[in-house]
């Protein structure tokens, strides 16, 4: 009898190990693919032991530094979480993907990626399906890398162009930015692949981001950064959100409750797991704002949803049943993407493809923003180019920090830059491997190019005097964790664009950089060409707009001033001082008129206005109708007046809301014209777009009234005027 017992015992043991196949081998119950992602996530947790439980809501930074062994099973990138295999729960496998899959400190020794041109150049192309597909790709890549979540999709607002992370992120329009940002998640997410959204929320300056209060009224929050990522939410229903470093009203955001709780889960209903940044985790406390995972974990003071988190569940201070949301709202990410049916599979890249949409996006998103004489495009017969500067023998520039890509076959240029504080070691900047010198000489037949590295402006001048054109490469690095302190461009560059332009006036500057810089020679060179960081194929996209094999349809998707006193803060708040200070940064004085409607409401004129870019064609529009109602449904045509087929980015801005002036983006299409030929477009727009954000009643109202809206080729270039009437409406926050 003991013994039969014993065994019976010994029988219930194992079948509780086993778990996933129960003793009579029964699928277990969560792995009905029919069954709902929050259902089978409560199945699972029903499941979990309380240290399992706890396992799952905090991870590591996953590379061997810090004095850290990676443990056995993670692929090693930005972050590992352990799975519990005995329920046959896969481990979190975490790699930053802002720009493409990243590889720090080469943790996965010579694996490269394929790096996407910057977040600006994907913005800059206003085109939903390029973002769709730079996600596809990089959450394809991911997954044969071993990753099943990437901490993508920053939709943080470009409020200041010196951000040092504005290369991440999508501009400055609340609309362009969360609608791109939804694409890209949702294109990752396709591949069984969890995306985040960060940096939640207004982490606007890398200046002292860890201890900043960026401090701005519910309603201008609701209407700008929160807008960015209410519709990113929408669009691509991101598995996880990443809290941000800095404070958001004297309140750290992976520690605030409006932003977790009230805002993101309760108005949005947001049903995934909020992630901390690496080192952003501020106590156990945070639990109860909303925060669920805590990421990185040797960076915060200590591992607090550890240890402490299991003494404050048995203290009561943290309910078990909230210890129990965090992992099912973990969980039920993961069956929502598939990361249960479709584990990441080791498998090679297709290198070729994923350049091709690194190509187009460059391609699509280059901005052609001078070009008075037509000396663009350059002519396939030309005998004598003169290429300077900007490495452009070798490669085109990237950003740095975590969203630094090592690209396949590795970097053409890397220059260590030294520095100091936890990110010294992300310091060195990095030359993609795509010569823009080399692309330059397959457009012509048998010219003679000629490349020169810039550094002494009269020898550059000597060499380019009689070439038929000269361009030069000019780069603003920029890297996460600092800002650069002004929009010059550094080292030297405007002097040497000054002197070669004094000798040749056939000179085309293309810029590398981050974000808008000043233009001092603007009125002496014969082109100018926003490149940003262009990506994998960013040379041969360069070379395919400079001879107009491809023709330039980039549209600014950020203001260029004239000078950062235009700005809503001539000065970077805490800059030069230490890391960390605590301070407030004023957003109040802007509130949600970020960028192009700042300059509106000032009545600045800027260098470049949002929305702004050239073509080698030119378009007119015509039959413009704006009915009213609900909401504003609008129609126009899109001719193309020009010679060849080209790309147009007509934008719709409200003007007047109800007799108060206004100054937003509310719509716009991307659209291929045939020489000659026209296209109608029509659009339907977002009510909320229309509407203000009222915080005594909670929730968006449009005033009843007559509405103006103008069909722009940018913010400042209104071309064509209408107005409707739309009834009172309240919409939920
Ligand atoms: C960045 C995040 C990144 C994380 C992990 C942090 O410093 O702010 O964007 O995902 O590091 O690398």
């Amino acid at each position: 009898m003991r013994t039969i017992s014993h065994l019976s015992t010994l029988a219930a043991v194992v079948s509780a190990f086993v778990g996933a196949q129960a003793a009579d081998n029964a699928p277990a119950p969560w792995s009905n693919a029919a069954l709902a992602p929050e259902e089978r996530a409560k199945l699972v947790d029903q499941a979990l032991t309380p240290d399992e439980r706890l396992s799952l809501l905090h991870g590591i930074f996953a590379v061997p530094v810090f004095g850290l062994k990676l443990p056995e099973g993670a692929v090693g990138s930005a972050g590992y979480v352990p799975g519990v295999p005995r329920l046959g729960i896969p481990a979190l496998q975490e790699s930053d993907a802002s720009l493409g899959v990243a590889n720090p400190f080469n943790v996965r020794p010579g694996e490269g990626a394929t790096p996407l041109p910057s977040g600006l150049a994907l913005a800059a192309t206003w085109d939903k399906d390029a973002a769709y597909a730079g996600g596809a790709m990089i959450g394809q890549e991911a997954w044969r890398s071993g990753f099943n979540v990437l901490l993508a999709g920053g939709g943080n607002l470009a409020r200041d162009p010196r951000n040092g992370r504005n290369f991440e992120y999508l501009g400055e329009d609340p609309l362009l930015a969360g609608t791109l940002d939804g694409a890209s998640i949702r294109g990752i997410q396709d591949q069984h692949v969890v995306s985040t959204m960060k940096h939640f929320a207004i982490n606007d300056q890398e200046t002292s981001r860890h201890g900043l209060s960026a401090n701005i009224g519910e309603a201008a929050l609701r209407e700008s950064d929160l807008l960015a990522f209410e519709l990113a939410l929408e669009g691509g229903h991101p598995g996880s959100v990443m809290c941000a470093y800095n404070r958001v009203n004297g309140v750290y955001a992976c520690s605030n409750d409006i932003l977790q709780n009230k805002i993101l889960k309760g108005d949005w209903g947001f049903p995934g797991w909020v992630m901390s940044d690496w080192g952003a985790v501020h106590g156990v406390e945070d639990i109860s704002a909303g925060l669920d995972q805590e990421s990185g974990e040797q960076f915060d003071k200590k591992v607090f949803f550890g240890k402490p988190l299991a003494e404050a569940v048995q203290g009561g201070s943290v309910p078990a049943a909230r210890v129990s949301d965090m992992a099912q709202r973990i969980l039920r990410s993961m069956f929502a993407v598939g990361l249960f049916e479709h584990p990441p599979k080791k498998t090679p890249l297709d290198a070729d493809a994923d350049a091709k949409v690194a190509r187009h996006e460059a391609e699509e998103g280059t901005v052609l923003l001078s070009n008075p004489t037509g000396l663009l495009p350059l002519s396939h017969d030309a005998k004598r180019i003169v290429i300077i500067g900007g490495h452009a023998d070798a490669g085109v520039l990237s950003g740095g920090g975590s969203a630094q890509v090592v690209p396949i076959g590795g970097a053409a240029v890397s220059i260590p830059m030294g520095g100091e504080g936890v990110m010294a070691p992300f310091h060195t900047t990095v030359f993609d491997p795509s010569s823009p010198y080399k692309a330059i000489k397959a457009k012509t037949s048998g010219a003679e190019i000629r490349f020169i590295d810039g550094a002494y402006p009269s020898a550059a001048a000597a060499l380019a005097k009689d070439a038929d054109a000269v361009v030069i490469f000019a780069t603003q690095w920029m890297i996460e964790g600092e800002d650069v302190p002004d929009l010059t461009l550094p080292n030297g560059q405007d002097a040497l664009i000054e002197a070669v332009a004094a000798v040749n006036p056939k000179t085309v500057v293309v810029l590398e950089t981050g974000g808008p810089v000043l233009m001092p020679w603007l009125g002496k060179v014969g082109a100018v060409v926003e490149a940003w960081y262009p990506g994998a194929k960013g040379g041969e996209a360069i070379a395919d707009l400079l001879f107009g094999d491809v023709n330039p349809s980039g549209r600014l998707p950020i203001t260029f001033p004239v000078s950062t006193a235009q700005l809503p803060r001539p000065e970077i708040p805490g800059l030069g001082g230490p890391d960390a200070a605590q301070f407030d940064v004023d957003y109040t004085i802007e509130g949600a008129d970020v960028g192009y409607r700042w300059f509106a409401r000032k009545k600045q004129k800027p260098l470049f206005p949002f929305g702004f870019g050239l073509s080698y064609t030119h378009f007119d529009y015509a039959n413009f109708k704006v009915e009213g109602g609900d909401t504003l449904s609008v129609g126009f045509d899109v001719h193309n007046a020009g010679k060849v087929a080209g790309a147009d980015v007509p934008q719709l801005y409200l003007t007047d809301a109800a007799g108060k002036p206004k100054m937003r983006l509310i719509g716009w299409e991307r659209v291929t014209v045939d020489p000659g030929a026209s296209v109608h477009v029509s659009l339907k727009v977002d009510p909320r777009l229309l509407a203000d954000f009222d915080e005594a009643s909670h929730g968006w109202i449009i005033t009843a009234g007559r509405y103006q809206i103008a069909l722009g080729a940018s913010a400042t270039d209104l071309k064509q005027h209408g107005a409707a009437e739309l009834s009172a409406v309240r919409l939920k926050p």
